[in-house]
């Protein structure tokens, strides 16, 4: 086997965007690039790909995953079935964003970022999402919920829960 016919697990667009970052100066500076590529074709960052993302790009893999950790919009594991983002833009943060995400944290167990053990719900926040006459807001998948209090996220959880 050669060089250029060794098996990847990566997407061969990712491949080839990395290979052309080698051609570059300082390809370890697109590193955060290419974890976002990962991501947006995977849903998340797995342990495998971020091996083979250090190993193509020629960095240690712990920076790979030191990147991968610092940053808290890179998932390292895959969503719930219930992706609930709660918007952190101003006029959410403003009426009480922050009370609404300790709940869910509380409820859930989890931390930003992370998905509940049985894979129901993932938890993350979102910069402004343009509907901010409707803050606080939540999305949950697609859907968006308005005015959202901390006092109604366990009857949120329950409902998806029972959905
Ligand atoms: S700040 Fe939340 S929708 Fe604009």
């Amino acid at each position: 086997m050669t060089g250029t016919d060794v098996k990847t697990i990566l997407h061969k667009d990712i491949v080839k965007f990395i290979r052309e970052c080698l051609k570059k100066d300082h390809p370890d500076s697109y590193l955060i690039a290419v974890l976002h590529k990962v991501q947006g074709r995977y849903g998340w960052l797995s342990e495998p790909h971020m091996a083979e993302v250090a190993q193509l790009l020629q960095v240690p893999t712990a920076t790979v995953s030191g990147v991968a950790t610092f940053y808290h919009f890179f998932r390292l594991r895959p969503r719930g079935r219930f992706a609930i983002s709660v918007c952190l833009g101003t006029a959410c943060f403003v009426r009480g964003a922050d009370e609404i995400v300790e709940a869910f944290r509380s409820e859930l167990g989890i931390g930003m970022g992370e998905t509940t053990q049985d894979g129901l719900f993932s938890l993350e926040t979102s910069r402004c999402l343009g509907v901010c006459a409707l803050a606080p807001v939540v999305m949950i998948n697609e859907k968006v919920y308005s005015k959202v209090t901390a006092k109604q996220v366990p009857e949120l959880i329950r409902q998806m829960q029972e959905g």
